[in-house]
């Protein structure tokens, strides 16, 4: 037995590793089924962290995002992790006779049901109907690509004004895995941007799978004075920070990093609107300007603001 953040458990009762990147949990069998051991690795720190819904089977609560066509039944897996047929549908036929006309390409489909390809697994929600009396699910049970997301699942409820596990009080999410929740309520979305204009799941050079760099990207649609925006004359203008600072990157101000993974590790907002400075006095709701100003005050940034005319006061210094 070793003590991992002082919770006794010994190599041998792992029987499965999930994640990487953020943070690693353990799991033991018993019957059928899989449960978290009580301490989860924090990759950025190096730390144990304890880890509590160890009572809570896998089955219910991680499998249907974490594998390939989990049978609740069964609980019988195509394979674990995120493999081909979570976002292209079935493939038998497919791979006897390779043709585009029988496999589903999500870049085909209409910006709904595309983004709703990822939205499966990068959200937190709750299915519409319990699929087996009295067990409650953490995923969307039945969902295969091709059908329609919203006939299986529903985006976690919030009301407006309240901080909760899942969201901060105006409404962005407040943990991981949260991206569809966030997106959804952007503008961005409403215009057919998709998570995929952006990312490339197969695989790319850039940090989290991005298609270029981070401020790249971004320019590819935006640019001074274009009908996107921004709407300044050069990028400096719009950021009133130099060429080169961390407070001329996009990602600095409209995707803070301020969604919990584990302890003080937090991925980035994805509505990608600006959270003023008062929205932090009003809300309790971190600010852009404050995340990387910690020696500031809320005031201070808000007074910045207010001698910044490329941005309404109304909106973003009041
Ligand atoms: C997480 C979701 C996801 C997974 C997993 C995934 N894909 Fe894709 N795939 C997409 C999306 C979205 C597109 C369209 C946009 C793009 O090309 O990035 C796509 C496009 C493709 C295309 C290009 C189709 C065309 O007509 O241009 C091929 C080929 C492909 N995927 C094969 C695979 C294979 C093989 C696997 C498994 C090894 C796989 N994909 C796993 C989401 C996924
Ligand atoms: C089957 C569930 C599932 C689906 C569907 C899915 N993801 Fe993921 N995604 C994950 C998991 C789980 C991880 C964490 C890494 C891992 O374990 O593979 C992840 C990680 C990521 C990352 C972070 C990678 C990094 O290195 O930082 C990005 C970006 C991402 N997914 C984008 C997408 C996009 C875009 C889509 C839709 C085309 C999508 N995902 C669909 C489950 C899913
Ligand atoms: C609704 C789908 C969904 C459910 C349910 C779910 N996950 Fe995940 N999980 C994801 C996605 C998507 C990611 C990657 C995005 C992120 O971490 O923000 C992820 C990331 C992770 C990571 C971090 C991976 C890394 O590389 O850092 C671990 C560990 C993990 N999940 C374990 C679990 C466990 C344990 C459960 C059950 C208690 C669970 N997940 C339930 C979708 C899900
Ligand atoms: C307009 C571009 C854009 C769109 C649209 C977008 N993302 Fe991202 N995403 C980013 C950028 C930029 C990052 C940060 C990369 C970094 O920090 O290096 C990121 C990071 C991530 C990460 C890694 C966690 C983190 O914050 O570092 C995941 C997972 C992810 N996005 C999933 C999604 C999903 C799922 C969707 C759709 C619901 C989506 N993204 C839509 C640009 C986008
Ligand atoms: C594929 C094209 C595309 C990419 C890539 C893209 N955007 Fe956008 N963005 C748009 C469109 C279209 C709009 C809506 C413009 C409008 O209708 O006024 C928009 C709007 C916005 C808005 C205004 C939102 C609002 O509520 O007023 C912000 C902020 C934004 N994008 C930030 C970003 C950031 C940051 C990145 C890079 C991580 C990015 N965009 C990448 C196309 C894109
Ligand atoms: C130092 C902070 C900061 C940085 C960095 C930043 N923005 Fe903004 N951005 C803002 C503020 C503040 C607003 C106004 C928000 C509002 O009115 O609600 C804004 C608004 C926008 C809008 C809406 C149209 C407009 O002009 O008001 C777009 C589009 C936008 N930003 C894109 C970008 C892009 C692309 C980048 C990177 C090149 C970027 N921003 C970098 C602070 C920033
Ligand atoms: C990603 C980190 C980051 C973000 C977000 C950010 N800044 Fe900065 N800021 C910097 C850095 C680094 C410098 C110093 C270099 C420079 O001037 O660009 C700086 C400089 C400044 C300065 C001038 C020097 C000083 O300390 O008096 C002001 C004023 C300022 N920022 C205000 C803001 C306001 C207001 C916001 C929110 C709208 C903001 N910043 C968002 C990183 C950031």
């Amino acid at each position: 037995m070793t003590e991992y953040a002082g919770m006794k458990f010994a190599i041998g009762d792992v029987a499965v590793v999930y994640g990487g990147k953020f943070k690693q949990r353990y799991f033991r069998k018993s019957g059928d089924d899989y449960f978290p051991l009580p301490a989860t690795w924090d990759v950025t720190n190096r730390a144990w962290r304890p880890y509590s819904h160890t009572e809570q089977p896998t089955s219910q609560e991680c499998d249907g995002c974490h594998s390939v066509n989990y049978d609740i039944k069964t609980k019988a897996v195509t394979e674990w992790n995120v493999g081909c047929e979570k976002c292209h549908g079935p493939g038998g036929d497919h791979v006897k006779k390779p043709s585009p006309k029988n496999i589903l390409n999500p870049a085909r489909l209409n910006y709904v049901d595309a983004t709703n390809t990822c939205i499966q697994c990068h959200s937190q929600g709750q299915p519409l109907t319990a699929p087996t009396a009295g067990k409650a699910y953490d995923w969307p049970v039945g969902f295969q690509m091709g059908k329609r997301l919203g006939d299986f699942w529903k985006l976690e409820e919030h009301k407006l004004g309240e901080t909760t596990f899942t969201h901060f009080a105006d409404g962005t999410a407040h943990k991981n895995r949260m991206q569809g929740n966030d997106f959804v309520t952007s503008l961005m979305y409403a215009r057919g941007v998709t998570c995929v204009s952006c990312h490339d799941v197969h695989g790319t050079e850039n940090d989290a799978l991005l298609r270029k760099p981070a401020n790249i990207l971004c320019l590819d649609c935006h640019g001074p004075n274009s009908p996107n925006g921004p709407h300044a004359p050069t990028i400096e203008q719009h950021t009133h920070h130099k060429a080169g600072s961390a407070g001329n990157e996009c990602v600095g101000c409209h995707m803070p990093k301020i969604e919990q993974t584990i302890a003080d590790v937090n991925v980035r907002s994805h509505t990608f609107k600006f959270i003023p400075p008062s929205a932090t006095e009003t809300l309790n709701i971190p600010n852009p300007c404050n995340s990387c100003h910690t020696d500031k005050s809320t005031q201070w940034a808000t007074e910045a603001l207010k001698t910044w005319p490329q941005f309404s006061l109304w909106r973003v210094a009041q």
